[in-house]
């Protein structure tokens, strides 16, 4: 079907306003809502038998095994390694029993995780992926496909296809999770029951639209910019970067907030913004603490955390997005938010083609 703009300047602007909608679907496609269980399709998988699991991709769906292994870790105990396929394949690496291998792809046809998942077959005892493309060659080569279903993406800057791989991820983390007893059936209907809230909420923090833009037209004089983040919310720095990186041709970099004393900090001038990720979550005065080492050398902070959080974290920032509280599970879906409207609002403000910026390219089936 010939997809169109539906009245949005960009792909991109209509694929972030999308997301409410799409996460739904996804939603309801994995989550029975009779028993409140997590349902994945035939054959399944028993997490109960995994050792270890190996997350393999490229560019944002990279980012969204950055996010899921912290989660398999926390919440299922289950170990995790997570690579870039282009290091993946020709790092040789061995592969020890138990090892099931799950790639993370929008397009189903990024040639270097493909050709990492050729490497694991016959090597994994299983091959999962969390897929875009349902005829893609990745789901069609993968023992268990997980669509996404966000629909198309045409943007080249990935947003609706990483809160649904992020989405898709969590369901499968919970199911790994009750599998291997770390949760029960309550606690995973629980958290189900928050996941089913997250579309709500994603509209509500949509509504920090209008203040990213007005900031905008200040990011895009800035010719460096710095990401922190901590925890899970580390992986959600590197997508603010990347995103921003991708379409406004700014430099960003992300750090995780802890490691800044051993050589970022260095950066820290007045004319470089520093965006701090700082949910209300375990590491939240950590990431406080870090953000008042960057304040305290003249750094110009710019805070997305809620309204409470703000309120703890104190003045002397440059400026802050204020975003709906959230559990702690959640918070790198709703971060994603921010990422996306910051990039996409500086990239118009510059003026660049924001769906078809230089260089990139939606899928990258070549080497
Ligand atoms: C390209 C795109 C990125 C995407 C990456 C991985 O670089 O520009 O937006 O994240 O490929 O693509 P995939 O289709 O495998 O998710």
């Amino acid at each position: 079907a010939m997809v169109d703009k539906g009245g949005y300047k960009h792909f991109m602007a209509k694929e972030i306003a999308e997301q409410p909608t799409v996460l739904q679907g996804a939603l309801a496609h994995y989550i029975d809502t009779d028993t409140m269980q997590v349902q994945l399709p035939d054959p399944g998988l028993d997490f109960g038998k995994v050792e270890r699991l190996s997350l393999v991709a490229c560019g944002t769906a990279y980012l969204a095994c950055m996010v899921a292994k912290y989660w398999f870790e926390q919440h299922a105990r289950l170990p995790v390694e997570v690579d870039v396929a282009s290091e993946f394949r020709y790092r040789e690496p061995p592969v020890p029993k138990g090892t099931v291998a799950l790639f993370v792809s929008q397009s189903g046809e990024t040639a270097d995780t493909l050709a990492a998942l050729r490497y694991m077959d016959g090597r994994a005892d299983s091959i999962l992926s969390v897929v875009n493309v349902p005829e893609s060659s990745i789901a069609r080569e993968s023992d268990l496909p997980l669509p996404t279903l966000a629909g198309a993406e045409i943007g080249v800057a990935s947003t609706k296809a990483f809160t649904c791989q992020l989405t898709t991820l969590a369901m499968l983390v919970l199911k790994a999770a009750q599998d291997r007893g770390e949760m029960s059936a309550e606690d995973v209907a629980e958290k189900l029951k928050l996941l089913r809230a997250l579309p709500g909420m994603i509209n509500q923090a949509l509504n920090i639209e209008s203040q990213t833009q007005a900031l905008a037209g200040e990011l895009a004089e800035a010719r460096d910019i710095l990401f922190l983040g901590r925890g899970q919310m580390y992986p959600l720095a590197h997508e603010g970067a990347l995103k921003l990186k991708e379409i406004s041709y700014i430099h960003a970099e992300a750090y995780a907030s802890g490691e800044l004393k051993h050589g970022p900090i260095a950066l820290v001038d007045p004319n470089v913004p520093v965006i701090v990720m700082a949910p209300r979550d375990a590491l939240f005065e950590k990431t406080v603490s870090n953000m008042q080492e960057v304040m305290a050398r003249g750094g110009k902070v710019l805070l997305i955390a809620d309204e409470k959080g703000a309120q703890e974290a104190g003045e002397g920032t440059w400026r802050t997005l204020i975003m709906p509280e959230v559990d702690d599970f959640l918070a790198p879906i709703l971060y994603a938010i921010p990422a996306q409207l910051l990039a996409y609002h500086t990239a118009v403000a510059k003026g660049t083609d924001v769906d078809q910026p230089r260089n990139l390219a939606k899928s990258v089936t070549v080497e």
